[in-house]
């Protein structure tokens, strides 16, 4: 059931602006057919500008040169803050929903407004100019939020980093993208337990040249390892002025970057502009989950993810809402966490992941059914494929059948949802596990074995999108031949996804997963290569092939074939062993679920006999994984030699 103001659009100017079209696939066509006068229309209502765009659109999908609203200028933090200050500084933008339940804070738009141009003011008096990169590494809070809008202020490029990634792994993305300044909190607080973010940054500065300066944010107040960088962000915030002159930016300045995974090397700061990233997330974000004025919308991703930046941040502060910033974990301190926190605080739109609704599903009903949850209007799904299941117990238990559950399909490299049941005509059909619709604009295609578009329905192959769209991402920073490989090159002229998926027989879009080395661990994407590169800097390992394999709750998990190097023995040391290298080169979420590993001199007894055509006398190779690969190996050596 749809809210009583929904409208097709769920954006009532629509109706005067495009009066032609009446229903969703009209609107829809329109979008595809008049790409430019769609999206153009819908920049100059929904967006402040300082200086308006000369041209909609100036992309090339077989170059990779795209560009949205050229010759337009404006500041996106004015268009999240600014505009609902000046309307109503009294109005709740962030609602931190701290570790502990019970203890939210509120901040308004003007407080917001306020925290922001200190930021701003602080990272000026350390010489960060337009342009330049600034990691922020902190949890979920208000602080982050405002250091975001504090970049977005004065034309500075963000890098958040998620706040569970390793030493090694921050300083990796932060000499990529040779930031001038960290952002951090002394210790962060989750499920109940500290997590030393400090000492981490400390650990990984250490081999970051660029970085000039570490803002400190209070979380805790505990004594925490300093270093001759730090800046106490708090204190310095005291010392600066409120305003802060926003920088004009052209549409096409960076806004922000954000590492992701791939199928080969090191993870990819992928790039996001400001105009068409800010219409893109603002406009999918009213329209997916009919989230209006007044609304409480609580998305509980982390801000180090794009969901965090999309969906806690950037749309909903366009839009403004208020939105939940959630710094806990869905079973602290009890599997009803999420439902209490929506009874409380009377969260309208809930935005989570498929691996905590099968996790919260495992631990019974009771937990939602004690919560009021009649303020829910639409219960959203993301990262990764929703099981049916899955999605029948959000539907009934959490929903009550009175809810649009919407699967949005979309990734770090589209800005914004793109494919999604909403927006749609209310009550249209809802299939479960499926994102069905493509947005306005999107345009989908299925592509066979040998690169040809699948035309018609009930086809499957690997998903592209065809048309340019202005919440794509730009780049990968400093890399766009990277860039170009990974997203057009495999099919020329169009956009791949890296996933499979099927079109129904009705039309409806189902995401069948990864078709590349990335799997997707809880909703966090990881490249199997990582994790071996990883396990390869332990001096125990010879090899190590890393596989994704089905897993109950968190949809994949990692298993870790690892040969060992002579001397090394395959127990329980080793293993943990490895396990700890993972986690200090990536982040817990890396660590492999199945370790196996298999000692090298096996191995190569086996590969001397049948290199030296002794394979009558094999021994015992009854321990091999599989021993069927000594007979290809025999096969493939008598047609060597
Ligand atoms: C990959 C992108 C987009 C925000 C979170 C993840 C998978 C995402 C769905 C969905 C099936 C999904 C895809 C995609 N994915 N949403 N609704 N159904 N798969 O962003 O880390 O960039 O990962 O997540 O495989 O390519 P990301």
């Amino acid at each position: 059931m749809d809210s009583p103001t929904a409208s097709v659009f769920s954006l009532p100017e629509l109706k005067d602006v495009f009066p032609g079209c009446s229903s969703y696939e009209e609107l829809y066509n329109f979008s595809i057919n008049e790409t430019d006068l769609f999206w153009g229309t819908l920049a100059k209502l929904r967006l402040r500008w300082n200086r308006n765009f000369e041209k909609v659109s100036d992309c090339d999908m077989e170059t990779g040169l795209f560009r949205w609203f050229v010759g337009g200028q404006l500041n996106v933090s004015v268009n999240c803050v600014d505009r609902h200050k000046e309307k109503d500084a009294s109005r709740v933008a962030l609602i931190w929903e701290k570790d502990e339940p019970g203890q939210e804070e509120r901040v308004t738009y003007g407080e917001l407004y306020t925290m922001m141009n200190q930021i701003a003011n602080v990272l000026k008096s350390h010489g960060v100019e337009k342009g330049d990169r600034v990691a922020i590494y902190m949890p979920a809070c208000p602080l982050a939020v405002a250091s975001m809008l504090a970049c977005a202020r004065i034309g500075a490029v963000h890098s958040v980093v998620f706040a569970g990634f390793s030493a090694e792994a921050l300083a990796s993305r932060i000499v990529d993208a040779e930031a001038k300044v960290v952002i951090t909190a002394d210790q962060g607080v989750r499920g109940g337990k500290l997590i030393e973010l400090k000492k981490t940054v400390v650990a990984a500065v250490a081999n970051c040249p660029s970085v000039t300066a570490v803002l400190v944010a209070k979380r805790t107040g505990n004594p925490v390892v300093s270093s001759s960088l730090d800046v106490d962000l708090d204190e310095a915030m005291i010392k600066e002025s409120g305003e802060c002159e926003p920088a004009v930016l052209d549409s096409e300045d960076l806004l922000f970057m954000l590492y992701t995974s791939g199928s080969t090397g090191n993870p990819k700061g992928v790039a996001h502009s400001q105009a068409g990233y800010l219409l893109y997330a603002s406009l999918t974000h009213k329209l997916v989950f009919d989230c209006n004025e007044g609304d409480i919308f609580g998305c509980v991703a982390d801000i180090g993810w794009i969901t965090g930046h999309s969906y806690v941040v950037y749309g909903p502060l366009a839009n403004g809402v208020t939105t939940l910033l959630f710094e806990s974990t869905p079973t602290y301190p009890d599997p009803g966490r999420y439902w209490e926190t929506v009874q409380r605080l009377k969260v309208n739109q809930l935005y989570t992941a498929p691996t905590a609704i099968r996790l919260l599903l495992k631990h019974g009903n009771e937990h939602v059914e004690k919560y009021d949850l009649t303020s829910l209007r639409t219960l959203g799904s993301v990262g990764e494929p929703i099981n049916v299941e899955a999605w029948h117990w959000y539907n009934k238990v959490v929903g009550k059948e009175k809810c649009v559950v919407v699967d949005t399909w979309w990734q770090t490299e589209t800005g914004g949802i793109c494919i999604s049941p909403r927006p749609s005509a209310p009550g249209s059909e809802i299939r479960p596990g499926m994102p069905m619709r493509p947005m306005y604009g999107i345009w989908p295609t299925i592509l066979g074995e040998k690169g040809e578009e699948l035309e018609g329905n009930n086809v499957t192959g690997a998903l592209c999108l065809k048309k340019p769209w202005p919440g794509m991402a730009r780049t990968i920073y400093g890399a766009h031949g990277r860039f170009l490989d990974t997203y057009y090159r495999p099919y020329r002229g169009l956009y791949f996804t890296g996933d499979g998926a099927i079109r129904h027989s009705d039309g409806y879009y189902q995401i069948t997963g990864r078709m590349d080395d990335v799997i997707n661990v809880s909703g966090h994407r990881l490249g199997t290569a990582e994790v071996e590169n990883a396990l390869g800097q332990h001096p125990s390992v010879a090899e190590s092939a890393v596989v994704g394999y089905p897993h109950d709750i968190k949809g994949e998990g990692i298993y870790a074939y690892v040969i060992l190097k002579d001397g090394y023995s395959a127990d329980a040391k080793t293993e943990s062993e490895l396990r700890a290298t993972v986690r200090q080169k990536i982040a817990g979420y890396a660590l492999p679920d199945v370790i196996q590993t298999r000692s090298g001199k096996i191995m190569r007894r086996i590969l001397r006999k049948v290199a030296a055509d002794q394979t009558e006398d094999l021994g015992d190779i009854s321990t091999l994984a599989d021993p069927s690969v000594v007979e290809d190996l025999i096969v493939h050596h008598r047609i060597l030699v």
